[in-house]
């Protein structure tokens, strides 16, 4: 190899470099803290995906047609835990840091993409999913503001007792909010594939051998987790509260 072709090759990537005005320096921090970023979204959502596994399977009880009775046990000992308490900080961590790192990684993308590759578009354009993450999230986050003020803040802040049971009945009578959470939960399943694919690629665990088996957790996590949270208000408007209404017009 040409021995003067080294620092010649380097000289002119530096003046490439300086005349598209970004330097080394630059280009690492960039490259650094955008890696940083992402692989903390990866393990902050890999966090609430374990959240809403556990979530939904406590939420299935719901299924248990015994008016209620064993969903109150689970509602109470959610409220009366210290454990779960401190396990709820760690969750609002997680979501707090989860939007704000998307947010900051969102920002980044889109500098980089409008002032550096004009001309190579197309071919740069990030899938659909990868672009439009930024809009499921918002939507996500959203219903999670309604969802809270419905569920959450009457089970931990109000004065008297209240019945998580008759919450979740009361809330899915109404079928506009019903359908709000139908739609929101496909935008989450939306939001899950995406997620849970860079995740794993972020996380360099893409392994030729386990790539079935990550398949397979990744259809149960975008697929499956929506579809049975799905299950509830359609549960309830369909059938719980086509059944009391039956009973009520029977007296
Ligand atoms: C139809 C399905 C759902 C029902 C019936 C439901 C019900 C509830 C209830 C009753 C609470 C307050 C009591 C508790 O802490 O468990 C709650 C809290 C919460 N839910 Fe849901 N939920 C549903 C779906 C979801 C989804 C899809 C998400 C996330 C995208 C979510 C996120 C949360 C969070 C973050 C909390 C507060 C943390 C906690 O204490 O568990 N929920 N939910």
């Amino acid at each position: 190899m040409n021995r003067m072709a080294v620092p010649f090759n380097n000289h002119r990537r530096l003046e490439l470099l300086n005349n598209n005005m970004i330097s080394m320096n630059d280009i690492f921090t960039f490259y650094y803290s955008s890696i940083g970023k992402k692989v903390l979204m990866s393990l902050t959502g890999l966090f609430l995906i374990i959240f809403l596994t556990e979530h939904l399977v406590g939420n299935l009880l719901l299924f248990a047609n015994d008016s209620g009775k064993m969903y109150e046990v689970y509602g109470d000992f959610l409220v009366s835990n210290p454990v779960i308490r401190f396990i709820e900080i760690i969750l609002a961590i997680a979501i707090f840091g989860h939007v704000i790192f998307g947010v900051i990684l969102w920002l980044k993308n889109r500098k980089v993409r409008s002032v550096k590759y004009i001309s190579f578009r197309l071919k740069d354009n990030a899938k659909l999913a990868s672009r439009t993450t930024i809009l499921t999230g918002t939507v996500i986050l959203i219903f999670l503001y309604v969802h809270l003020t419905t569920f959450f803040i009457p089970t931990r802040f109000s004065v008297e007792k209240v019945s998580t049971y008759e919450l979740v009945v009361q809330a899915f009578s109404n079928p506009w909010y019903g359908f709000f959470y139908l739609i929101a939960l496909f935008i989450l399943g939306y939001h899950l594939r995406h997620g849970f694919q860079s995740a794993f690629q972020t996380l360099g665990l893409r392994n030729k051998k386990y790539t079935p088996f990550l398949d397979l957790i990744a259809f149960i996590v975008w697929c499956l987790i929506p579809l049975g949270f799905a299950a509830i208000p359609i549960y309830f408007f369909f059938f719980h509260h086509a059944a009391s209404t039956a009973i009520m017009g029977g007296y």
